[in-house]
């Protein structure tokens, strides 16, 4: 029993940079958008208000950060060293960043609005930064039951924080 609490509180501390670059635009975004306002060839915004350079900085900035006191606090087994570790961070931190923006590009291509609801989102940035991570992390990352607790805590975790952040006036659309 105590070795799943501690499984399950490694695989929580692993995903902290994951979600505070995430979450840190919500409050620290704002300013001008990555795409400086720009069309893609289909008419619509490249990415659209909601990406802002303050926000994609801010995200992997306070991600690494936050990652940055996990590492100097506990030594995850899916990095080699806590050197490695604090690397991964800014590797996960970049990651869900990229990903982010990526699934705003997506979004914009499909035709969904700024802010509207879009399935995929929770998946894009978690896998981008899984991706991102591998040249910092060990094989042991990718085991099967390690990535079903990712995705299915950020498939369920990612609405209710936006639900959250909505509830407590960060963000104008509960989702
Ligand atoms: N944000 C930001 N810069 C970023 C990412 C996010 O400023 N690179 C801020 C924006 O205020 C954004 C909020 O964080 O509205 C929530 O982020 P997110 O849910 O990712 O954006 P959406 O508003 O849903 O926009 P999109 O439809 O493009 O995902
Ligand atoms: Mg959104």
């Amino acid at each position: 029993m105590e070795k799943i609490l501690e499984q399950v509180l490694e695989l929580l501390l692993f995903l902290v940079p994951v979600y505070f670059s995430n979450a840190i635009p919500v409050i620290l975004g704002g300013g001008k958008p990555l795409d400086f306002g720009r069309k893609f060839k289909d008419g619509k915004r490249i990415l659209g208000p909601g990406k802002t350079i303050s926000g994609f900085a801010a995200g992997i900035l306070g991600g690494t950060l936050a990652g940055g006191i996990v590492a100097i606090s506990y030594k995850l087994p899916f990095f080699d060293s806590s050197m490695l570790q604090f690397f991964g961070a800014v590797l996960l931190s970049m990651g869900t960043m990229v990903g982010d923006t990526a699934g705003s590009f997506l979004k914009r291509r499909f035709g969904i609005g700024r802010g509207k609801r879009f399935f995929p989102d929770s998946l894009v940035f978690l896998i981008f930064a899984l991706v991102f991570v591998f040249p910092a992390a060990n094989q042991t990352l990718y085991e099967i039951w390690n990535l079903v607790f990712f995705f299915t805590l950020t498939v369920l975790l990612h609405p209710l924080t936006n639900a959250v952040a909505n509830r407590i006036g960060l963000k104008n659309v509960p989702w």
